[in-house]
């Protein structure tokens, strides 16, 4: 029988640090559910004393979600390991996640301190952790940068101290596999009592070799990988849980590992945490992008036809795409609607559920066929929405060879009814100046894209926008088969998600 190595999902803590990925509460827990349902070990809910937002969601995940340990991040200090606990006491397998840097790099520059306070630091906070609950991980952050030396004393130190997992980060996915499989081999030789705790890998992306090296790292003895749904994370990401799980289920002659994944969850967890951060999936990404199952060339069609075997390494059902050739129009009832959200993954309650057929039956009272990316679109639009100030009652653009473009806009704001009108240098720039003004949010557009979301000149088009106000960075997303609604849409959506955000979190 294989191994098993544990999968330790940190897509709500270092998968939120990617700039304009920050999620709403609400949010957090509906990915939270869909870790739960694919059975991830355990699920690292956030850093509590970073804002009072994150502390109520990793709290309001520890009361919920009971099948997986939660974990809280706390720097390697009394304050932070305090409110961790305070955040992740209500789990029923709460884990301290506390770290600090051992880099030479990080000590002298970031930290200024001297290596042998660093361990002092992180022995205390080890201990101190250790009050609250026996299960605390330590990471020495930026441990691939680090003198191997010094990580053999404070692994071997913390460890004495009570930690039960040590984690190796590859803070800025610096390492490679063969020296990466080195430290941990190295680690194993070296740190004392290491035989009786959990080694964990954390790996970056900024090389492209996070999964790489986290394999590598499982064949030299750890055993517990931390990873992130499509691999989103700081800077270029992390490693991405679908790669390393479906690496051991498909290579298991090779690696003899196996983890607890419920892999039937994978896609549609992956389309949850697209939709909500508003991060595409690149069509050609390994085991969920769109294009992962797809056989373009006559040659690959003629083989895959004759068996499957012949081009396709993995079955599409075993990471949760389910077929079906329906496609819905105006006629499609509740029962059809139904069926083809649970073909693409979509568990709805019975008041998302009717809101969602709803949005529906308008779309398809516009449009003659009504195709799966529609149906992405409306779930979308109508159900990982936050709740709303703004909201937009009315759009009137007038543009054309002639016409300076302008845009006479209604919108609720609150319980209040404002309208106003603006010229812009086209209509997209006419409706945003226009909603600004009526909003009083003089924010950056940073980001603007419209996709066709299906063919024909009737296609829904899906627009996103990312804009910054204070340093902060939120997307947002409309459809519609105008597109200059849908952008109008999009930018109210990433606008009410900044509202929520000023007025709930205090970062
Ligand atoms: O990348 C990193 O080092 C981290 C630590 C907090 C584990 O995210
Ligand atoms: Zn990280």
């Amino acid at each position: 029988m294989s191994e098993i190595v544990k999968i330790f999902d940190t897509t709500l803590r270092d998968g939120e640090q990617s700039p304009g990925a920050s999620m709403t509460i609400e949010e957090k827990l509906k990915i939270a559910r869909n870790l739960e349902k694919l059975n991830v070990d355990i699920i690292e809910a956030g850093f509590p004393i970073a804002s009072e937002g994150d502390f109520e969601a990793v709290k309001l995940i520890a009361q919920e979600i009971k099948g997986c340990e939660i974990a809280g991040l706390a720097r390697a200090n009394e304050a932070d390991i305090e409110r961790a606990y305070e955040a992740i006491k209500y789990s029923d397998m709460p884990r301290i996640h506390t770290f600090i840097a051992t880099s030479p790099i990080h000590m002298e520059y970031k930290l200024r301190m001297k290596p042998e306070n660093v361990i002092e630091r992180a022995v205390h906070a080890v201990r101190y952790a250790t009050k609250f609950t026996s299960n605390v991980e330590f990471s020495a952050e930026d441990a691939t940068r680090s003198e191997l030396d010094f990580l053999v004393k404070i692994f071997s130190a913390v460890i004495k101290a009570g930690a039960k997992v040590i984690n190796v980060p590859d803070t800025v996915g610096y390492t490679v596999p063969e020296e990466y499989s080195k430290i941990i081999s190295y680690l194993f030789e070296h740190v004392d009592g290491i035989e009786n705790v959990t080694v964990s890998v954390h790996c970056h992306n900024d090389l492209g070799l996070a999964v790489a090296n986290s394999i590598a790292a499982v064949k030299a003895g750890a055993r517990q990988i931390e990873t992130t749904i499509n691999g989103i994370g700081e800077r270029a990401g992390n490693a991405a849980m679908e790669e390393i799980v479906m690496i051991f289920k498909t290579r298991n002659d090779v690696y003899p590992f196996d983890t607890n994944i419920n892999t039937e969850y994978i896609y549609p967890t992956s389309r949850l945490v697209s939709q909500i951060t508003g991060f595409p999936v690149q069509p050609n990404k390994a085991i969920v992008g769109k294009n992962a199952f797809m056989h373009e060339s006559g040659i690959h069609q003629d083989g895959v036809l004759k068996a499957k075997e012949t081009y396709e390494i993995m079955k599409p059902e075993t990471i949760g795409i389910k077929s079906d050739s329906i496609v819905l129009g105006k006629h499609s009832g509740r029962h059809a609607f139904k069926n083809k959200l649970y073909t693409l993954g979509y568990e709805l309650n019975d008041e998302d559920f009717e809101k969602a057929f709803k949005a529906f039956k308008r779309i398809a009272d516009k449009k003659k066929e009504v195709y799966d990316e529609d149906i992405d679109a409306i779930i979308a639009e109508y159900i990982y929405r936050i709740p709303e100030k703004y909201e937009l009652k009315y759009i009137n653009i007038n543009c054309g060879t002639f016409a300076k473009p302008s845009a006479t806009i209604l919108m609720r704001v609150g319980n209040e009814e404002v309208l106003k009108a603006s010229f812009g240098d086209g209509p997209v720039d006419a409706a945003f100046k226009t909603i600004k003004e009526i909003t009083g949010i003089d924010c950056k557009l940073v980001e603007y894209s419209v996709k066709s979301i299906t063919g024909g000149t009737d296609a829904l088009g899906e627009v996103t926008t990312r804009i910054e106000y204070k340093g902060k960075q939120v997307t947002g997303q409309g459809a519609d088969t105008d597109i200059i609604v849908a952008s109008a849409k999009a930018f109210v959506n990433a606008l009410n998600k900044l509202a929520y955000r000023l007025e709930n979190w205090v970062k």
